[in-house]
C-alpha cells in the first residue's frame, strides 16, 4: 500500500480535514458522569425566558412551574419534571429566541379568535421596544451575507420564497433591497457578534439562529451551522429563515404542534409549511392578503422548486470560488470502489475522484444507477460482494454495477435497521457493512440482510467519533475517515493518506 496524499482539491495542505479513526479505538467503555441535570436545565430555563437570571437560586416551586410551562410550549406532557423527554426535547435544535410571555400571548391569540375581539389589543412590551409591529404594509429586505458554501442566488431564492409565505397570507408586501437599507436585514455571523452573551451562536446544532420583534428588523443565522436547501442532512435554511421572519413580523413562539413558529427546527416536509395558528397570528397584526384568498403551497412543491435550482446551477457550472463545486459546501455521501476511486454524491449528481486526484464534472446519478431518487443519505461500496449500497430515508437500494437487484428497494425497517442513516460503510475488521444514525451504529450482515444480534450499540464504542457524520470512507486495513460538517470539506475539501 503506498503513502501518496491525496488531495482531490489541489490546494491547502491540512491533516485536520479528515477525521482518522485507527482500529484500536474500538470498543472502548465510557462511563457515565455525576448527575448535573438539574443545573443544566437550570441554565436552559434561564436562558429561554422560563427562569429570572437574578442570582441564579430558584425554589423547588419556581423550577416545577417552569418546567410545566417549558412541557406545556413543547407539546410535551404537563408534569412538571425533569424526566427523559423533557431533557431530550431541551437538546432539540431550536431558535433563540427566548419564549417569555409566548403563553400569554397565544392564550390571548386563541381567545381574541373566541370573542371576535379586533386584533388591536395590548401586547406584552418587551423591555427596549416600543411597540411590536411594523407600522407599514411594504418591507424590505437586505441579505447581507450568507454560507460561503452556498450561492447567492439560491439563497436569494429561498429567502425570497420565505417571505413569499407570509405575504400570501397577509396585508404585507416584501421587496429585495440588496444595496440596503433595508427594514429587515438577514445575516450570518459565528459565535458572540455583539448582541449580548446569552445570544452568542453555539457552533453546529443547539441555537440555529435568532432574530428580534419589530422594528428592529434584524435576523441573526449562526454561520457555524451546516446549512442546506435541499437533501435530509444538515438545516434547512429556507424554514430557518421563514420561522426568523415570523419574528421580525412580531410573531412569538408558538405551542401548536405544527406551526412553524414552534420554537423547535422543523425539516421542510411534504405538508404545508404554515399553520393555522402562524396565520392567524400575522392577519391579527397586519390583517387579510388583498387578494380573495390566501396562497399556500404544500412543503413538497417548495422543496421540488428549491432543488430544481440546485439542479440547473450544477449544469451552468456557477463556480463561485475556482474549486470544483464538490468541494463547496456539505455533500450527501461518499464512497470508494474496489479501484480506490472516490464517489461524492450530493442532489442529482455525483463526481468521481481517482486514485491520482482528477475529478471528474457533475455526472447524472439517474445515468448510472436508474431509478435511484435524488439526494440519497448515505452510499457504500462494498468489496466483499462487489456492490452498490444506497440509503434514503426508509430505504435502501443494492446494485450490481448499474443494475438493481431483484427485491429491492428494501425497508430498512425490515432489516432492523433505523432510517435517514448519517453515513455507512463496509468495515473489513468487521466483515459487515456499519451505519451510524445519531448516538447509535448499527451492523448489517450483507449475506443474511439482517442487523447482527446485540446492536445497535452506542456509537461511543467508537472513540473519538462525533454524533451526526456526514460520509466515511474505510480502508481493508481499519482505517476509517470520517467527514463530517463542511470544516472537513470546505477548502481544501479532502486530503486522504492511503
Ligand atoms: C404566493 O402566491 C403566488 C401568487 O399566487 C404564488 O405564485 C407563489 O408560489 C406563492 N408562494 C408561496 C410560498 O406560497
Ligand atoms: C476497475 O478496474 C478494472 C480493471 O482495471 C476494470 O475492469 C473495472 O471496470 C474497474 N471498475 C470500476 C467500477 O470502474
Ligand atoms: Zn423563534
Amino acid at each position: 500500500m503506498s503513502r501518496t496524499p491525496r488531495d482531490p482539491c489541489a490546494a491547502g495542505r491540512d491533516m485536520r480535514t479528515a477525521w482518522v479513526v485507527t482500529l484500536s479505538a474500538l470498543l472502548c467503555a465510557r462511563t457515565a458522569g455525576g448527575s448535573p441535570l438539574v443545573s443544566h436545565a437550570g441554565v436552559f430555563l434561564e436562558r429561554y425566558g422560563y427562569l429570572h437570571q437574578d442570582n441564579h437560586i430558584h425554589s423547588a416551586d419556581e423550577m416545577q412551574s417552569a418546567i410545566c410551562e417549558f412541557q406545556w410550549l413543547s407539546q410535551l406532557p404537563v408534569t412538571g419534571e425533569l424526566d427523559s423527554v423533557t431533557l431530550k426535547q431541551m437538546a432539540e435544535p431550536r431558535c433563540g429566541v427566548s419564549d417569555e410571555g409566548s403563553q400569554h400571548i397565544w392564550k390571548w391569540r386563541v381567545n381574541a379568535i373566541f370573542t371576535g375581539k379586533s386584533a388591536a389589543l395590548r401586547r406584552r412590551k418587551r423591555a427596549g421596544t416600543q411597540a411590536e409591529k411594523w407600522y407599514k404594509r411594504h418591507l424590505t429586505y437586505q441579505i447581507v451575507n450568507w454560507p460561503r458554501h452556498l450561492s447567492l442566488g439560491s439563497v436569494r431564492l429561498a429567502v425570497r420564497v420565505a417571505f413569499q409565505l407570509w405575504s400570501n397570507v397577509s396585508g404585507l408586501v416584501f421587496q429585495e433591497a440588496p444595496g440596503g437599507p433595508a427594514d429587515i436585514r438577514l445575516a450570518f455571523y459565528e459565535g458572540d457578534h455583539n448582541d449580548g452573551a446569552s445570544n452568542a451562536f453555539d457552533g453546529p446544532g443547539g441555537t440555529l439562529a435568532h432574530a428580534f420583534l419589530p422594528r428592529r428588523g434584524e435576523a441573526h443565522f449562526d454561520m457555524a451551522e451546516r446549512w442546506t436547501l435541499n437533501g435530509h442532512k444538515g438545516h434547512n435554511l429556507f424554514m430557518v429563515t421563514a420561522h426568523e421572519i415570523g419574528h421580525t413580523l412580531g410573531l412569538e413562539h408558538s405551542p401548536v404542534r405544527h406551526a412553524l413558529m414552534s420554537p423547535y427546527y422543523r425539516k421542510l416536509g411534504r405538508s404545508l409549511v404554515l399553520s393555522w395558528d402562524d396565520i392567524v397570528a400575522v392577519q391579527q397584526l397586519y390583517g387579510k392578503p388583498s387578494g380573495d384568498r390566501p396562497v399556500r403551497l404544500p412543503g413538497q412543491v417548495l422543496h421540488a422548486t428549491l432543488q430544481e435550482w440546485e439542479f440547473s446551477e450544477l449544469h451552468e457550472g456557477h463556480e463561485t470560488t475556482g474549486q470544483p463545486l464538490y468541494c463547496q459546501g456539505v455533500f450527501d455521501a461518499i464512497t470508494m470502489d474496489q479501484n480506490d476511486t472516490v464517489l461524492v454524491f450530493r442532489g442529482g449528481v455525483y463526481w468521481t475522484v481517482s486514485p491520482g486526484g482528477g475529478a471528474s464534472g457533475p455526472l447524472p446519478l439517474r445515468q448510472r444507477w436508474s431509478g435511484l431518487p435524488p439526494a440519497i443519505e448515505a452510499a457504500a461500496f462494498s468489496p466483499l460482494d462487489s456492490k452498490w449500497y444506497f440509503f434514503k430515508g426508509k430505504r435502501m437500494w443494492r446494485y450490481s454495477g448499474s443494475v438493481l437487484d431483484q427485491g429491492f428497494p428494501r425497508r430498512s425497517g425490515e432489516m432492523g435497521l433505523p432510517r435517514h442513516p448519517d453515513c455507512v460503510f463496509y468495515y473489513a475488521p468487521l466483515g459487515h457493512m456499519v451505519l451510524f444514525k445519531g448516538s447509535r451504529y448499527s451492523v448489517l450482515n450483507l449475506k443474511t440482510l439482517r442487523q447482527e444480534p446485540y446492536y445497535p450499540r452506542r456509537l461511543t464504542d467508537w472513540t473519538g467519533v462525533p454524533q451526526g457524520t456526514n460520509g466515511a470512507l474505510a480502508r481493508p486495513d481499519g482505517r476509517l475517515y470520517l467527514f463530517r460538517e463542511q470544516r472537513f470539506w470546505s477548502p481544501p475539501c479532502f486530503w486522504i493518506l492511503i
